[in-house]
């Protein structure tokens, strides 16, 4: 050893031996959390906890014609924050036009018409709307913004849901299912 890497580690300065010493140490690490994982995957709920959970959901980033997907009980959600012209195109759309004239709303009693507003967030929040992404025919996940109506479009069977989610075309029988749904405050959404 040179006089000068002695009085380096008399200074106390990093030596190589420290470096691969920390370098080991942190591989350690890494290791302790790979072994911790599943005890913590034991520590999650059970199935019947999360059957019963609700989630918040933060829509403060979707402008009008944004939406996103949130997972609640292991199903897709669709938030959407529709334009003006989605919410007037699906105002003008008569009931008896609906092949499924019901709200399909778990937010409104069961025989609740199919109207734009009674589909939506309700008349102060129109723009809105919360729907479970399951298609009604046989569960595919519909694409947002898509079919003959500009709503949504399922490419399993090829069924059409208009801007307000409603089935306007194709083999789904009903529309597409509003869950229960709260606005928290003017940009948290909760379900469940
Ligand atoms: S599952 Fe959507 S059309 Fe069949």
């Amino acid at each position: 050893m040179s006089e000068h890497e002695t009085s380096s580690e008399t200074l106390g300065e990093p030596t190589r031996r420290d470096f691969l010493y920390l370098a080991t140490g942190m591989a350690g690490v890494v290791g302790a959390g790979a072994v911790a994982w599943p005890f913590i995957d034991q520590m999650r709920p059970d199935a019947s906890t999360l059957a019963l959970a609700s989630i918040e959901v933060d829509v403060s980033s979707l402008q009008p014609g944004m939406s996103l997907t949130a997972k609640w009980r292991g199903k897709p959600v669709f938030i959407r924050n529709r334009t003006d012209k989605e919410v007037e195109e699906a105002k003008a759309v008569a009931l008896a036009d609906l092949k499924d004239p019901v709200a399909r709303n778990a937010n409104l009693p069961a025989d609740a018409e199919a109207t734009d507003v009674d589909r939506s967030a309700g008349k102060d929040k129109e723009n809105w709307i919360v729907m479970i992404g399951s298609c009604t025919h046989l569960g595919c996940v519909p694409l947002g913004q898509a079919g003959d109506f500009g709503g949504w479009f399922c490419p399993c069977h090829g069924s059409h849901y208009d801007t307000a989610g409603r089935i306007r075309k194709g083999p789904a029988p009903m529309n597409l299912a509003v869950p229960t749904f709260a606005f928290t405050s003017d940009t948290v959404i909760k379900i469940g």
